[in-house]
């Protein structure tokens, strides 16, 4: 009765979607002012190095586990290790951490619904610069309007995850993916050409070596992790769609390459326009829609028609960029409602929506009549961004590295990596030793410093 499993049609596809996954809010509004603050163009050569010896390894273990399991996240370890008690429940931690994770990403993308239809109604020409970020607090806690869009943008997800792997997920990212370079590269022309840019661009490139601090290593580790969508088991899942004759060397390369010149590109497209605008650049929410619709109000007085025209794209790249990461996270609890519980495509995709949705109802409204209600001083929306980030993503990222350097047996993870010896694996050596070795280690390293420092 085993169906036939939906696979990624090639190369491309594969790298499309994992990018897809990758390249988030993560890129947007966190790597730009981490690389500002801690060392500029040192933070950047720290995080490739980061990406390729600590990340890259942890991301070719999860592609492993999926695509030899060949099923959904949660049985993954189950199946490979055989029904080891253990595994079976680690297995439960990949359905947990993009369920909260979907849930509050999901509100953020409500969020942006928002201002791109202010940007489309030309609000940031009609309201003056001085007042743009104070609209941000009245909006998020407000009651209804960013339930609705995150709802909204929960569905339109799930609708597209609806349309299967290959017509809803790979169709969606071959178009979407692009799209988002060539806005992102629009953008950045714009933003570099301003007068005043010149201090943004420094300020990304600036090499700060002194900066180069352990704390700095465990900041770039970090980035990189959640950047690569890693402890989430959409790559594990992902993966699990790679068709056997795939150089998964090449594709998780692509991938990481995609996913930090993404960052790159984005950096400039938006610090040198902050620095334009005269202002102190931020991460997170408020640098998206508190700073940057400042910037777009202060043009608009000279240029009225470019500055909307950057603003719809700009909110136009953050929709795109956060429903492909939000898409990659409800495929996981898809396809572990298909498979486990035998529920259909369709079903399931009602199933997550219920549930992510609900959470992430209550996450909204934690800004607003739910503000009240706090665990240790932080909201429902902080907290679930707090563990996920802080704990659970990095347990789930160090099992997975566990599992395949020291689970698995070497033959089994050699057949992987070199697919079955038609591929060359002359430097298998040296993955397995990053991913038994190096990977765990840096982990815990980023586990302390998150607590410690
Ligand atoms: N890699 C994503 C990012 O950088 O934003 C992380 C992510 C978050 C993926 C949330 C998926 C998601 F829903």
């Amino acid at each position: 009765m085993a169906k036939k499993r939906e696979k990624f049609g090639g190369r491309l596809a594969v790298i499309l979607a994992m990018a897809g996954s990758a390249i988030g809010l993560g890129n947007i509004w966190r790597f730009p002012y981490m690389a500002g603050e801690h060392g500029g163009a040192a933070f950047v050569i720290v995080y490739i190095f980061a990406t390729l010896l600590i990340s890259l390894p942890v991301f070719l273990a999860e592609v492993m586990i999926g695509r030899r399991s060949h099923t959904n996240a949660r049985d993954a370890f189950a199946r490979l290790s055989r029904q080891h008690p253990f595994w079976k429940a680690a297995g439960y931690l990949t359905i947990l951490i993009p369920t909260l994770i979907a849930s509050y990403y999901s509100v953020i993308g409500g969020w942006s619904v928002e201002y791109f239809i202010k940007a489309c109604s030309l609000s940031f020409l009609h309201t003056p610069a001085d007042e743009i970020s104070g609209l941000f607090g009245p909006f998020v806690s407000s009651a209804w309007t960013p339930v609705v869009l995150h709802l909204f943008f929960m569905g339109i997800c799930v609708g597209v995850v609806a349309g299967g792997v290959k017509s809803g997920i790979e169709k969606f990212s071959k178009v979407s993916l692009p799209v988002l370079f060539v806005l992102v590269v629009v953008i950045l022309a714009y933003s570099v050409s301003l007068p005043g840019a010149r201090q943004g661009v420094q300020y990304l490139l600036h090499p700060d070596w002194s900066e180069l601090t352990p704390r700095t290593f465990a900041y770039a580790m970090g980035q990189s992790f959640y950047s690569l969508s890693l402890g989430m088991g959409a790559i594990i899942t992902y993966g699990s769609y790679v068709s056997k004759k795939e150089n998964i060397l090449v594709t998780s390369t692509g991938t990481a390459v995609s996913d930090l010149l993404f960052a790159i590109l984005a950096g400039f497209a938006i610090m040198p326009a902050v620095f334009a605008a005269g202002i102190e650049p931020g991460a997170g929410p408020g640098l998206i829609f508190q700073s940057v619709p400042y910037v777009f109000a202060r043009m608009g007085a000279t240029l009225p028609v470019l500055s909307s025209v950057m603003a719809i794209l700009f909110f136009l790249t953050i929709i795109v960029a956060a429903m492909t990461s939000l898409i990659s996270l409800v495929e996981v609890g898809v396809s572990f409602l298909m498979e486990r519980k035998g529920l259909t495509r369709g079903r399931a995709c009602w199933v997550v929506f219920a549930v992510c949705g609900g959470l992430g109802t209550l996450c909204s409204l934690s800004f607003g009549p739910l503000a009240g209600v706090t665990v240790g001083g932080m909201s429902l929306f902080d907290l679930l961004d707090w563990i996920c980030s802080n704990i659970l993503l990095l347990v789930m990222a160090l099992l997975a590295v566990a599992f395949v350097g020291w689970v698995l047996p070497r033959r089994v993870v050699r057949d992987e990596f070199t697919n079955g010896g038609t591929v060359n694996g002359r430097i298998f050596p040296v993955v397995l030793f990053l991913i038994k070795w190096v990977a765990p280690v840096a982990v815990l390293i980023i586990f302390c410093t998150n607590f410690i420092l």
